[in-house]
């Protein structure tokens, strides 16, 4: 990593407070932790900086509390969580500021992990006040960053500790951005994409960039509709967001400049309804029935998609090819992701994936520990495929 300070420079941290900025934004049903993934993705750093003697102070926000602290939004229940997964202790201060963070701090001996509260918990986190990141860095000799997922906010936890504090990034981080550098930053071509997901509006950005760095682009999901829509083809009653059909035509026009092939769905699974087990059958894209909804790519298509795929170097994913949540649309998604998967293997394809639904789409595939790397993250790994500096990665630069 020759960009970025990392563990690997951080020097001597016996007895050291080290703050580890995390991402511990897991989501939680009923109490439990659902997805433990990104908390599994911490453990790398926790474990070396514990085991050179650090006391390593977590800082963490959950969710997006609006006023102050409540019960609902406490990183209390995550401590337990975090244990249980680390399989060490974990102990939690109920304030990431102040007297009892300082206390929780006092108390650690060396190698101790502590996860403090909730940093959203102050609205100057995410103003990225100058005298809330003061009363944060008190808590600490040196910072680290261990959350790109959380790193395209400029908020006090993720970006100002680092022009306070020496300031490097942690093992996950590195992983990651070197995982996208390979992806997208310096990959070896062809580079092909596969963008998915319901809505062309959220991913205007991403595709305008994407046509201008990859050689091939495969459009799936819903937002496929919108530029099927836009070249004139009928899509019933499929979701396609109409208004957006001169945003679709530009960025085929783009691509056209840039030499990047557009592949869009030949065939389509459809049915009348979006529910699991409806009646479905699959049509050639220009015999879509005026009341019938494209809920998956066809297996032409899918053919298509697995000789791109082939024809690949290095593969960029983000969203799934139909509606994947019900079955039997999930078909393309899985079939795709298992040829991806089983390339990537073969040692012949680099393959980067994240964003929503992305890594659970993987998941549900089986595959997501086969692809080169899998991404935790939402929306810093779309405004990384946007193109856009993240500012918590742009502040730990040499
Ligand atoms: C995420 O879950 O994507 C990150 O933790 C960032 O959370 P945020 O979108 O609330 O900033
Ligand atoms: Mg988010």
């Amino acid at each position: 990593m020759a960009g970025f300070k990392t563990l690997d420079d951080i020097g001597a941290v016996s007895g050291k407070r080290v703050l580890v900025r995390v991402d511990l934004n897991v989501p939680v049903a009923d109490g439990k932790v659902t997805d433990a993934t990104r908390i599994e993705r911490i453990a790398p750093t926790i474990a070396e900086l514990s085991k050179k003697g650090a006391k390593v102070i977590l800082l963490a926000h959950f969710g997006r509390p609006k006023d102050g602290p409540s019960a609902e939004f406490s990183l209390e229940p995550i401590a337990r969580a975090t244990a249980e997964v680390l399989g060490r202790p974990v102990g939690f201060a109920a304030d990431c500021i102040g007297d009892k963070a300082a206390e929780g701090v006092a108390a650690m001996k060396d190698g101790d992990v502590l996860l403090l509260e909730n940093t959203r918990f102050y609205k100057a986190e995410e103003k990225n006040d100058p005298a809330f990141t003061e009363k944060l860095a008190a808590n600490g000799d040196i910072y680290v960053n261990d959350a790109f997922s959380a790193a395209h906010r400029a908020h006090a936890s993720t970006e100002g500790l680092a022009h306070r504090l020496p300031a490097y990034a942690g093992r996950t981080m590195q992983a990651e951005l070197d995982a996208l550098e390979k992806g997208l930053g310096n990959p070896v071509r062809p580079v092909v994409a596969i963008v998915g997901g319901a809505k062309v509006s959220t991913k205007i950005d991403l595709l305008m960039n994407l046509v201008r760095k990859v050689d091939a682009l495969v459009i799936g999901g819903g937002m496929a509709n919108t530029f099927l829509a836009a070249r004139g083809t009928d899509v019933g009653k499929s979701l396609c967001e109409h208004d957006l059909a001169p945003t679709a035509k530009q960025i085929m026009i783009e691509a056209a400049e840039a030499g990047c092939a557009i592949i869009l769905p030949a065939d389509g699974v459809v049915a009348k309804e979006f529910k699991a087990g409806a009646k479905s059958e699959t049509v050639a894209i220009e015999a879509v029935p005026a009341d019938g909804m494209i809920l998956d790519v066809g297996e032409k298509t899918v053919q298509s998609v697995n000789d791109w795929i082939d024809r690949a170097a290095t593969l960029v994913w983000n969203g799934p090819l139909g509606a994947f949540e019900i079955e039997p649309f999930d078909r393309a998604t899985v079939a795709a992701a298992m040829h991806a998967a089983a390339r990537t293997k073969a040692g012949k394809l680099v393959s980067v994936a994240g964003g929503g639904d992305t890594v659970a789409a993987l998941n549900h595939a089986g595959v997501a520990d086969d692809f080169t790397y899998v991404s935790t993250a939402g929306g810093a790994f779309l405004e990384w495929m946007e193109g856009k500096p993240l500012p918590g990665v742009e502040v730990l630069k040499r």
